[in-house]
Parts: structure tokens; C-alpha cells; sequence
């Protein structure tokens, strides 16, 4: 019973999703913690407290002035025990709340008295999670410190499709776990990681690009800084998030990554190249704006790019772990195998780009992990589950 002992708070706010908080509770209290929930008003119209109070052995809270069994100020009493306080679902008004400071329910002011490590796991409608005012309110909360699991891409309640369905009751708990119990297994290794798309330009304005959003890569960065590595991020271009605390190399272009990697590469223990560099790159890019000329088309020359992945290869160090990915669209497994051993490899990460919920600029991924001695079949799962499950496996090779 890996949690016996630890406290936990949950605050439950109102949204569809808080019937899964139940889980999230029952699973908690299997690990041997102990779960003291918090419910606003609203969460009490979609889960009755008698619910949770059964699952997690312990009162629930909701009301601020309620007369404790026991004399003690309550939401102070609560925001002192936690060891991690967590918010699962967090709508976007207490992400609000929380972001001004306002205090005007047991929840709120619970969480803005706390000390703890504050875990929270939004649930809304993708027009709400994208909203200027909750994209304001998330990057405060993360820069305070706000940790976040989720939300997921998906269908939604409302019969919407896009990002906003709450992370599965697994992945929150699993978060929970690595904020209480983390795993210190990477300490003194040095990690360089390669994320997001590169640009080859054509002419000032144009250039080649893909649809890579560094979330991949990501993942990983900040997976191995949790687990003690002295992380490296090398970045194309990017979209999501920069994970906080990681030294990044900027690039634009594959030759720019190739320079960025191989200057650093020596000195690295293990290197994941999540990258999405382009192959070929224009062989006259134009200084000025390439013109329209009305009725006539237009050829590209294009020469190769350096393949980064093997120079690193062939550079390889004893004791050196190398991992690179296949973006794959088609005989997944025998272009990452041929990729693994031409770029003289430890491991490929092979993901079919074609698959919904896979690759590109999705939340999600579905891998296969190859080695020469075998392969491990990763499902549907979110890129922070599958970062952790490479780290497994390399830190597995590394220990064989
Ligand atoms: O960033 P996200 O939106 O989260 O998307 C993640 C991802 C789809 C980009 C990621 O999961 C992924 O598959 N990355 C590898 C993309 C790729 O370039 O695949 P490839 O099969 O073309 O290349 C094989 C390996 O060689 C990769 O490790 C790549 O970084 C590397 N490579 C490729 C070309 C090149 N010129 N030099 C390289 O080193």
C-alpha cells in the first residue's frame, strides 16, 4: 500500500465529471491513504456526499460554517493536513478563484490556505478551457506552481469534441502518486531531449514545417526532470507548453538542431530524439519573397538534410542510451526496426501518425517500444503516461 499514511484532500467543484472523483477516492483509499473531500455547492447537484463520504471513511465537507464533531477551525484544520490537495473535477470557476485569490466557500478558501502541493484536474466544455480568460487563469495557477493533470481531448458532455474531458481517475491518481512518492531513479544521469517540428525556409515568409507540437517531447523533459535527470530540451518549433525549470536550446531548421545536438550530444547519458525534423530542405531558399508569376507553376529544388539521429549513432559512447522515434504512416514496425538499426539506436518509439488519438499535435499517443531484444505494446494513453513508461524501459536497458 504505497500512499499508507499520506493525507489527502479532494475538492469536488460541479461538472458531469465528478462522478468519477468516487474513483478517484476508492482507488486512493486501496493505496492506504487517507481522503478527506471537499464539495462546493454545485459538485453536491451531481454527486451526493453520502458517496464519497462511504468511499473515502471520513465526513465531507461543504459548508463553511458547519459545527465540526471536533473544535477546530475546519478549512484551516484541512489546508495543514494535506499533503497534496487536489481538485478533481476543476471547473473553470474555481481555476478562476483560485487565480484572484477568492475565498468565498469552503473550497476556495481551503485551497488558498494550504501549504500543499496543490494537483488540479480540469473538466469543461473546450469553449471554456480555451477562453483568453481561463488560458490567463491556468498559466497564473502553473506559474505559482498549479499542477496540472489534463484535460483530455475527446468527446464531451455537452456533445462537443475537443480538449476539456477530465483526465481517467488512473492518471489522476497517478499524478497524486508522483507528487507524493517520486521516483529519484534518474538522479545524476544527464538527459537531452529533442522536441517539436523544424521550419526549412523558402523565403523570409514561407518555409516547410509539420504539425509537431513539442508535447511528445515534452512529456519526456519534464518525466525525467521529476525522476532526478539533469535535463536538456533542444526545440524546433513548438506549440504546447514549455514544461518550466528545463534549460532549452532554441532551433529552426534540421542543420540548426543538428549543430544544437551534436555540440551537447557527448556528454549526455541518454538522448531522446522526439524531434520532427524535415528530411530535405529547399536548395536555393530566396532572400526576398518569392513573386507570383500569374499562369506558370513553380519547381523546388531540394537537398537532404543531415540525419541527426544517426550521426549521434555513430558517435555513440559506451554507456550512451539512444532513443529515437517512427512517425510512421504505413508498415509501422518494419520501418522502425530498419530505422533502429541504421541510426545504430537502443530503442525506437514507433508510432503510427495515421491513428486517431496518435502523433501529431494530440494529447495522446499509441507506441510500440522496440529494442533488439523485444517489444512492448503501449495503448492509448496520454503522452505524460507513455514518457514515463520509455523512461521504464530505458532505465531498464540501462540497469540489464
Ligand atoms: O510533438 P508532438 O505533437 O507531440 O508529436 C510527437 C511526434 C509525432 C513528433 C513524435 O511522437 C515523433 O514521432 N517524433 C519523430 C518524428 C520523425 O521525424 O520521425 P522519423 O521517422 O522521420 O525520424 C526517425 C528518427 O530520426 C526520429 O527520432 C527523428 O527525430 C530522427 N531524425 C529524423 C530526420 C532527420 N533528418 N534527423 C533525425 O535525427
Amino acid at each position: 500500500m504505497k500512499l499508507t499514511g499520506k493525507e489527502i484532500v479532494l475538492g469536488v467543484t460541479g461538472g458531469i465529471a465528478a462522478y468519477k472523483a468516487a474513483e478517484v477516492v476508492s482507488r486512493l483509499r486501496k493505496m492506504g491513504a487517507s481522503v478527506h473531500v471537499i464539495m462546493t455547492e454545485n459538485a453536491r447537484q451531481f454527486i451526493t456526499p453520502l458517496t464519497l463520504e462511504t468511499l473515502s471513511g471520513n465526513p465531507v465537507v461543504h459548508d463553511t460554517f458547519e459545527r465540526p464533531a471536533t473544535w477546530e477551525v475546519e478549512h484551516i484544520a484541512l489546508a495543514k493536513r494535506a499533503e497534496v490537495f487536489v481538485i478533481a473535477p476543476a471547473t473553470a470557476n474555481i481555476l478562476a478563484k483560485m487565480a484572484c485569490g477568492i475565498a468565498d466557500d469552503m473550497l476556495s478558501t481551503t485551497v488558498l490556505a494550504t501549504k500543499a502541493p496543490v494537483l488540479v484536474a480540469p473538466a469543461m466544455n473546450t469553449g471554456m478551457w480555451t477562453a483568453p480568460a481561463t488560458r490567463q487563469n491556468v498559466e497564473t495557477l502553473r506559474q505559482r506552481g498549479v499542477r496540472f493533470v489534463g484535460p483530455e481531448a475527446g468527446f464531451l458532455a455537452c456533445g462537443d469534441e475537443g480538449s476539456g474531458r477530465m483526465s481517467e481517475p488512473a492518471a489522476i491518481v497517478e499524478a497524486i502518486e508522483a507528487i507524493l512518492c517520486p521516483r529519484r531513479d534518474m538522479e545524476g544521469l544527464r538527459v537531452m531531449v529533442t522536441a517539436g517540428g523544424t521550419r526549412e525556409r523558402l523565403d523570409p515568409v514561407r518555409y516547410i514545417g509539420n504539425d509537431s507540437s513539442g508535447k511528445m517531447g515534452f512529456a519526456l523533459a519534464e518525466a525525467a526532470r521529476q525522476r532526478g535527470a539533469e535535463v536538456t530540451l533542444v526545440c524546433g518549433h513548438t506549440t504546447a507548453e514549455r514544461p518550466r525549470g528545463i534549460p532549452v536550446a532554441e532551433v529552426e531548421s534540421t542543420c540548426e538542431l543538428y549543430d544544437a545536438v551534436m555540440e551537447r550530444a557527448a556528454e549526455q547519458d541518454i538522448i531522446i530524439q522526439a524531434a520532427a525534423p524535415a528530411d530535405y530542405r529547399p536548395a536555393h531558399p530566396s532572400v526576398q519573397k518569392i513573386k507570383k508569376k500569374a499562369g506558370e507553376g513553380i519547381t523546388l529544388e531540394l537537398v537532404e538534410n543531415p540525419d541527426i539521429a544517426a550521426a549521434v549513432g555513430a558517435g555513440k559512447r559506451p554507456g550512451q542510451t539512444l532513443v529515437g522515434f517512427a512517425a510512421e504512416t504505413e508498415h509501422l514496425l518494419d520501418n522502425a526496426r530498419r530505422k533502429l538499426d541504421k541510426k545504430n539506436l537502443d530503442m525506437i518509439v514507433a508510432n503510427d501518425v495515421s491513428r486517431s488519438g496518435a502523433g501529431f499535435n494530440v494529447d495522446t499517443n499509441i507506441a510500440t517500444l522496440l529494442t533488439r531484444s523485444g517489444a512492448v505494446e503501449c495503448p492509448l494513453q496520454s503522452k505524460q503516461a507513455l514518457a514515463e513508461r520509455i523512461l521504464d524501459e530505458i532505465m531498464a536497458l540501462r540497469n540489464a
